[in-house]
């Protein structure tokens, strides 16, 4: 198949041209390459490669960053989004859009499935949902792949900044009561490629299976990294008073992935020993 991947030098964007260039074609564009707010330049290269499927991983990620940067939140998600998701409509291509667990709002108290109403409380996540609400409307043949807390060995993730805390800090604080699936971004990429190659599409929720709070990944992670000298204390959102709203609970379950039993994801604690591994 030929696959075209947009944000290629983001996290999942790499690993995935990394995994799926075993068995495709794949064309990677970065941000560099390819400014998915730059509607032309988007139709134009999508129109030249005509590929079978488009993964979309560009995005504004950084939750803060889009409270303070709303209009270039939505130019970049829902926007930028609309431009990728037209001129995969003119190719006839399959359009997968990368989501995320913000889309809800954390009330909940059981993981989400795919059928529970978003209702997101940030900027970052309402911009992705709008994208979402774009695919569904304009595209007949997509898979929406929400997906949470995503760590690998490179790129700037949870882990990785615990990880370089500790370098120079014998406390760190940690919130308690924030509640998500960490997802292993190697672990997500089998996923999706098992994922596109059925023809079931529609919503899709994606991550490493069981929970737990930001708090309890930090002792996991230094635990696994085997760091003892650093102390771990746990704090409320409120104290951390960050610009953006995170939902409290935004445990996902892979409901339609193993219904349609196409990957079974393993336990998020597995996954972060792999991650130790190499
Ligand atoms: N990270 C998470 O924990 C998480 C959780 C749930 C869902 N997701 C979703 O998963 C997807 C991938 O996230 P990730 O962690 O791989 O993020 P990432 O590492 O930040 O990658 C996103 C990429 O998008 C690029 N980008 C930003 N603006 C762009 C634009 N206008 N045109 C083209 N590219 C642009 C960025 O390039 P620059 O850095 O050069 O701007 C970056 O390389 C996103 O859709 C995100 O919403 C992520």
């Amino acid at each position: 198949m030929k696959i075209l991947i947009t944000g290629s030098k983001g996290q999942l964007g790499s690993e995935l041209v990394d995994f799926l260039s075993k068995d495709n074609k794949v064309y990677g564009f970065g941000h560099k390459e390819l400014d998915i707010t730059d509607k032309n330049l988007v139709i134009n290269k999508v129109s030249k490669i005509v590929p079978d499927i488009v993964i979309h991983c560009a995005a504004f990620v950084d939750a803060d960053g889009c409270e303070s940067n709303i209009k270039d939140a939505f130019d970049v998600n829902t926007i930028g989004s609309g431009n990728v998701i037209i001129a995969s409509k003119k190719t006839k291509s399959i359009m997968v859009y990368i989501s995320t667990d913000y889309v809800f709002d954390g009330k909940k108290d059981s993981p989400y499935i795919e059928s529970d109403i978003p209702n997101s409380i940030s900027v970052y996540g309402i911009s992705k949902y709008a994208g979402e609400q774009i695919v569904r409307h304009y595209l007949e043949k997509f898979f929406i792949v929400r997906t949470s807390w995503l760590f690998r060995r490179k790129g700037k993730n949870f882990v990785n900044t615990i990880l370089n805390l500790t370098k120079d800090r014998k406390e760190l604080r940690v919130v308690n009561d924030q509640v998500g699936s960490p997802t292993y971004v190697p672990d997500l990429a089998r996923a999706i490629s098992s994922l596109i190659s059925t023809k079931y599409y529609g919503i899709y929720h994606i991550t490493n299976c069981g929970e737990c709070s930001r708090y309890e990944f930090t002792k996991k992670i230094l635990e696994y990294a085997g760091i003892e000298n650093v102390k771990v204390t746990p704090i409320s959102t409120e104290e951390l008073n960050r610009p953006a709203s995170r939902p409290k609970y935004s445990v996902l379950k892979n409901f339609n992935l193993e219904k349609r039993k196409i990957y079974k994801m393993r336990n998020w604690e597995l996954a972060l020993k792999d991650f130790f591994k190499k």
